[in-house]
């Protein structure tokens, strides 16, 4: 089996658990304001902050290299869906929380190891590129976001197709140059960063119990 789906398989109830944190489900029933929804936002630029500065510094880097790919970085996007949001004085209103800064920890610690980037980096991006789509349309209806802001961390223009890149995406993971305990770590990796992001979204609950 190719190892892209050996990991989607080994990782797929990790994602179901993910997918069914309360502050999500409030988000995409339409049960959250504004501001509620900027904090996602918030943390998710401390995260992708993380994520594509480890990526610039991977872009030569033979094995890692091969997953860094400008059109991903999500910073600018997410900075501009902040100002739609909270406005030119962004910055002032958003700090991580507890769980993001282990995230970002994380995502640091394990730079030098390819197969950990790769994890966290395909927890992260494939995740926008896939499920995530579905929740920028649900975003747009309940929100009224156009492009230029707001939703705009779930738009790649500079990609190109979408399920041709992911098919590319897979061929990578498919020929990655590991060997079988390598490719072990890579799934424990994955499940880590599972884990990690769900904290950050088991973070925001109480805007969804206040809600
Ligand atoms: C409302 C929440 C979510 C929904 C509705 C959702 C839905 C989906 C769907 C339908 C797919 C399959 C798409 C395809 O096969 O092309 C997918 C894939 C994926 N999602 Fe999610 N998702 C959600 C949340 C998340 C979260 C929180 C994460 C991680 C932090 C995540 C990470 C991923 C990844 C990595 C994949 C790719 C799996 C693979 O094909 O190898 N998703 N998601």
């Amino acid at each position: 089996m190719p190892f892209s789906e050996v990991l989607r398989n080994a990782t797929w109830g990790d994602h179901e658990s993910a997918e069914s944190e309360g502050y999500l489900k409030a988000l995409m029933a339409g049960r959250l304001s504004r501001e509620a929804y900027g904090e996602l936002i918030a943390q998710h630029y401390f995260a992708y902050v993380a994520l594509d500065g480890v990526s610039r510094s991977l872009a030569d880097h033979p094995i890692a290299g091969r997953f860094v790919f400008p059109g991903l970085y999500r910073e600018e996007a997410l900075v501009r869906d902040l100002s739609t949001v909270y406005g030119a004085a962004w910055r002032d209103r958003i700090e991580p929380s507890p769980a993001t800064r282990t995230l970002v920890a994380r995502i640091e610690q394990v730079a030098d190891w390819p197969g950990g980037y790769i994890a966290h980096h395909y927890t992260r991006y494939l995740g926008d590129l896939s499920g995530g789509q579905f929740i920028r349309m649900e975003l747009q209806k309940i929100y009224g976001f156009e492009r230029g802001g707001g939703v705009d961390f779930y738009f790649f223009d500079e990609i190109g197709s979408l399920p041709r890149f992911k098919e590319e995406y897979r061929r990578r993971l498919d020929a990655l140059p590991l060997d079988e305990p390598g490719l072990q770590r890579v799934i424990r990796e994955t499940k880590l960063a599972y884990q990690l992001n769900s904290e950050v979204l088991a973070d925001l609950d109480h805007l969804a119990r206040a809600a």
